[in-house]
């Protein structure tokens, strides 16, 4: 998507570096549109480099392709972050005497506005009374947070944390098309008890679950999120009013929190690596090697819940697997995955490449979805939210 972020003179400016960076890794085309004075707080080259894209405050360049109107006509969304209570004022009576005014005129996109300033700034009666009519319009206000200000004080007039506004972004970017759906996304990994302070698990971290999460709640969907041994960092990705998080730490606890809130549900994903085995018996007292009884593991093969769901499954209910491949060979890897969604049962197969810059621990994936006949429905590589992007993208032409 086409991104135009404005940013205006505040010290907050520093932030918006970090939200530029989250949507340039997150797969989007971002312009940026500084004002002059934004540039006394970060200057011109950060704000080329970090969008990989020319910047510029002033109409009178580039203007063979009419850029003062063209970046607005061509964006999906306008941001503008911080947003001063001067430009506020500004973008409420239309003026347009910089390339970010005319952008603003031009665009019929989502516009929002991340307003940063003193708390006396933004009480005052024009800016409550700008920020009125802007809303009325249709314009996205996001907070101004609550908080410590620059001077020491503290009050309302903090911009939103970079991570907060990127979400904001990717919601009004979202189609609606998870709307009145219900959910199920399993993430992490599984850890099966040997005694009190060992286990089997994987390396699972649970971000393509997250990522899944977040992306259905911003489409729309209730989502209940069953997360084994997911970090809160990792978590804080999915957080969202939709977005049920239901922690659980074995094979056995996922296969029932996942089994519960599937009997209502429209779609199930299983993202999370769940184990394929667990300790016979899980001892209640620590194993010691001075004892002797470490040197050996029997192990009992759990059931497979993707492959129960499928077969039990309510009418018209997506079941989507995952699979992670080490296979560097594309045909082989899949032909078996081929094998694996028949035998799971499964509408669509995700095929993850673990390699060392994908998968697990990492914030970039690359997976193929094998739908029906085993075809390859879709090939993305990207961030954890683009590649979720793309499986709904495939759930939703399943389920139309
Ligand atoms: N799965 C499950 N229950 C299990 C094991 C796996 O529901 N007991 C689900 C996972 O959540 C995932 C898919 O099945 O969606 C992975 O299948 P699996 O057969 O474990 O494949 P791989 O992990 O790729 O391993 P392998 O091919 O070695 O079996």
């Amino acid at each position: 998507m086409n991104i135009v972020v404005g940013v205006t003179g505040g010290i907050a400016a520093y932030k918006t570096v970090q939200l530029v960076r989250l949507l340039i890794k997150a797969g989007h085309e971002v312009t940026v549109i500084p004002t002059e004075d934004a540039l006394r707080f970060v200057g011109l080259p950060t704000w080329e480099a970090i969008s990989r894209n020319t910047v510029t405050t002033s109409v009178h360049d580039d203007v063979a392709r009419v850029r003062h109107v063209a970046l607005g006509q061509a964006a999906d969304l306008v941001i503008v972050a911080p947003a001063t209570a001067n430009t506020i004022a500004k973008i409420t009576a239309g003026l347009a005497d910089d390339l970010l005014g005319t952008t603003l005129l031009a665009t019929l996109a989502p516009v929002a506005i991340a307003p940063a300033m003193h708390t006396e700034m933004w009480r005052h009666p024009s800016t409550q009374a700008n920020i009125s009519t802007l809303r009325e319009r249709g314009v996205h206000i996001l907070g101004p947070g609550d908080g410590e200000l620059t001077g020491g004080d503290s009050g309302p007039g903090r911009m939103l944390e970079p991570e907060e506004l990127f979400d904001h972004a990717l919601a009004l970017l979202a189609p609606q098309d998870l709307a009145g759906r219900t959910v199920v996304v399993s993430a992490g990994g599984t850890r099966e008890p040997i005694d009190p302070v060992r286990f089997l698990g994987n390396r699972s971290s649970g971000r393509q679950g997250a990522a899944l999460a977040a992306e259905a709640a911003a489409r729309g969907a209730r989502v209940v999120l069953v997360a084994a041994n997911v970090s809160a960092d990792v978590l804080a990705a999915s957080r969202h009013p939709l977005v049920d998080v239901r922690p659980v730490g074995t094979a056995a606890e996922l296969g029932e929190a996942v089994r519960d809130a599937a009997a209502s549900a429209d779609v199930v994903v299983m993202a999370a690596a769940v184990a394929d085995y667990r300790p016979a018996t899980a001892a209640d007292q620590k194993l010691t090697k001075e004892e002797g009884i470490l040197d050996r593991i029997d192990l009992v093969e759990n059931e497979d819940i993707v492959a129960g769901l499928a077969a039990s499954r309510p009418a018209g209910q997506v079941v989507v697997a995952f699979a992670a491949e080490t296979l560097a060979d594309a045909d082989a890897r899949r032909e078996r995955a081929r094998r694996k969604r028949e035998r799971k049962g499964v509408d669509l197969l995700v095929v993850n490449l673990a390699d060392a810059e994908n998968g697990f621990e990492s914030a970039d994936n690359a997976v193929e979805v094998i739908g029906d006949g085993g075809s390859v429905v879709a090939s993305v590589a990207g961030s954890k939210r683009s590649v979720s992007s793309a499986i709904w993208d495939a759930v939703v032409k399943l389920s139309q």
